[in-house]
């Protein structure tokens, strides 16, 4: 699949995942060609990428809705102020260094996610992201096959960015974080609603295999998630202030590198809504615990 007839370029940045967008400013009123040509990209590519963007929230938001309605911010986390699209990614809050795909933990999970560069450090602070149909293909045929049956439990309810152990803020916002239990189960292997392409659906919130045990969920996530970090499926963004990174939450994992000490880094997300994933059996995820969270997205099971 190739984009063609656009006034924009795209260059990869790795080779099997994430491309530079060139020659779009965002905060023009793109044409529906535009945007059909960037969704094309997104789907090819996974993860794109566009350099120096001078885009606030209000465009972020009006960018990001033209894939999709919008969630809120998040099912637990307050939106900023005055702006109830944009969750705020502070560092002085957590650290996401932590291989996760945003909000897996409710049975709809956005489809895709924005995240914008208010703040960055002048070293470290990388947002790797990872190409999980990659991981897939990658899988020994034996393994696929044990993947493509198996569903996973994904829950907020563990020690997802661990707070210094001494930050007061980062405490409250772990509280926070929790405030609303969920949990769901999800199939390991997700067919693409858009492509059909497998991907493996775990990350961070996957915390166990359905009807194994602890300890037997743990080696088979661990197993499996070492195929979708393995440099090979990742690309490493260097921020900038002002650039913008557009990635499919359906088929990507994500990881924020905590290597810039106490120095400031903020970042605004905006999420598009996304449906109920659907297994390689057809089987579609649902809930164990908790509401269905239309609190926080239009397309609630
Ligand atoms: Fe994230």
């Amino acid at each position: 699949m190739t984009v063609t007839g656009t006034d924009f370029d795209l260059r990869r940045v790795a080779g099997r995942i994430g491309a530079e967008v060139v020659g779009v400013d965002l905060r023009e009123n793109l044409d529906d060609d535009t945007i059909a040509s960037i969704r094309a990209a997104l789907l090819e590519y996974k993860a794109l990428f566009f350099r120096g963007q001078k885009l606030d929230d209000t465009g972020q938001q009006r960018f990001a809705a033209r894939f999709g309605e919008l969630t809120t911010a998040h099912p637990t986390v307050p939106s900023l102020d005055g702006s109830p699209n944009v969750l705020r990614v502070d560092s002085a809050e957590g650290r996401a260094n932590n291989w996760h795909t945003d909000v897996t933990f409710v049975v709809s999970p956005p489809s895709a996610s924005t995240l914008r560069s208010i703040v960055v450090p002048p070293y470290g602070g990388d947002t790797l992201i990872a190409n999980s149909a990659a991981a897939y293909r990658d899988l020994p045929g034996e393994l696929r096959e044990l993947a493509d049956r198996i569903w996973a439990e994904h829950t907020n309810d563990y020690d997802y960015a661990i707070p210094p152990a001494d930050s007061e803020k980062t405490k409250a916002f772990r509280e926070i974080f929790v405030s609303r239990k969920y949990r769901t189960a999800h199939p390991v292997v997700r067919v693409h609603p858009e492509t059909g392409e497998r991907g493996l659906f775990i990350g961070g919130f996957a915390q166990r295999i359905v009807d194994l045990s602890t300890t037997e969920s743990r080696d088979i996530l661990r197993l499996l998630q070492a195929y979708v970090t393995r440099p090979e499926n990742t690309v490493r963004w260097r921020w900038a202030p002002g650039d913008l990174a557009f990635f499919d939450n359906r088929i990507t994992q994500h990881y924020a590198v905590d290597d810039y000490g106490d120095l400031p880094r903020l970042l605004h997300r905006v999420t598009v809504a996304g449906g109920v994933p659907v297994g390689a059996d057809g089987r579609r995820s649902y809930t164990i615990e908790g509401d269905d969270a239309s609190h926080y997205t239009p397309l609630a099971a």
